[in-house]
């Protein structure tokens, strides 16, 4: 089942990053299939001198197994980060964001010089756009955000507490608050055929903080599994 193959892609990427020499800071990203990563490499945490996480949900494992976790301010070098993703297109471009954790996935994303992309192979898409494309915004510019985004064609939903896999505190009713204070709209029935393209227009958008759309910031080594095992590619 699906549980099992992000489990096979953590242990994949685990062996992967082990590859790297010792003492190096690694960015490690969110979601369920990240998590596997965390606990497949929480035995060898001592080969990275530190961690800089992508989410309070991410700081939290990282710490409970005992990593060092590192403000991404105090670091200059980071070679490498790890993190799932919600779609991902032969070029490696992705959506990103369906946990919420898109604004810091990106920050770190283009810290890092080498970003691996692992997941499951329901991930994998000839075209992006049918997983809702997820936009963090200022909330006072929800109404105009939505009539830009709109004109994309898609149709633009506030993501509330309710619509959340993971489950915060948040309460249900309300609109889902992200960890840097901002909302999120998805919107759904995107055709991206210019993942570039349409990065740069809706990063152009007054009050967005992030398109969870990575094209600047696309997989450079994608891990993927199936029932058939893990592949690699770059
Ligand atoms: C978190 O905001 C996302 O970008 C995740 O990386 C993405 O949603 C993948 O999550 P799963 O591994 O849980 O599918």
């Amino acid at each position: 089942n699906q549980d099992q193959l992000k489990q096979l892609v953590g242990e994949a990427a685990r062996d992967e990053v082990l590859k790297l020499a010792a003492g190096q800071v690694l960015g490690v990203g969110t979601g369920s299939t990240a998590n596997c990563f965390i606990d497949a490499l929480a035995p060898h945490k001592h080969h990275f001198s530190g961690t800089v996480s992508s989410s309070n949900a991410t700081t939290e494992r990282l710490l409970k197994h005992g990593f060092k976790v590192l403000d991404p301010n105090d670091v200059d070098v980071l070679p490498t980060y790890v993190d799932g993703a919600d779609e991902i297109d032969p070029a490696g471009h992705m959506i990103k964001g369906g946990g919420g954790a898109l604004t810091r996935e990106k920050i770190i994303a283009s810290m890092a010089k080498q970003f691996i992309c692992i997941c499951d192979a329901s991930k994998q898409v000839a075209v992006l756009g049918n997983f809702a494309l997820p936009v963090e915004i200022i909330p006072l510019s929800k109404g105009i955000v939505t009539q830009e985004l709109a004109k994309l064609g898609g149709t633009v939903s506030l993501r509330m507490a309710k619509d959340t896999r993971a489950d915060l505190g948040q309460t249900p009713s309300q609109p889902f608050v992200t960890d840097n204070g901002g909302w999120i709209l998805d919107v759904a029935g995107l055709k991206i055929t210019n993942p570039l393209g349409l990065e740069t227009q809706i990063n152009q958008i007054a009050g967005v903080i992030t398109v969870g759309l990575f094209a600047k910031e696309k997989a450079d080594i994608l891990l993927v599994s199936n029932v058939l095992g893990v592949s690699r590619m770059t």
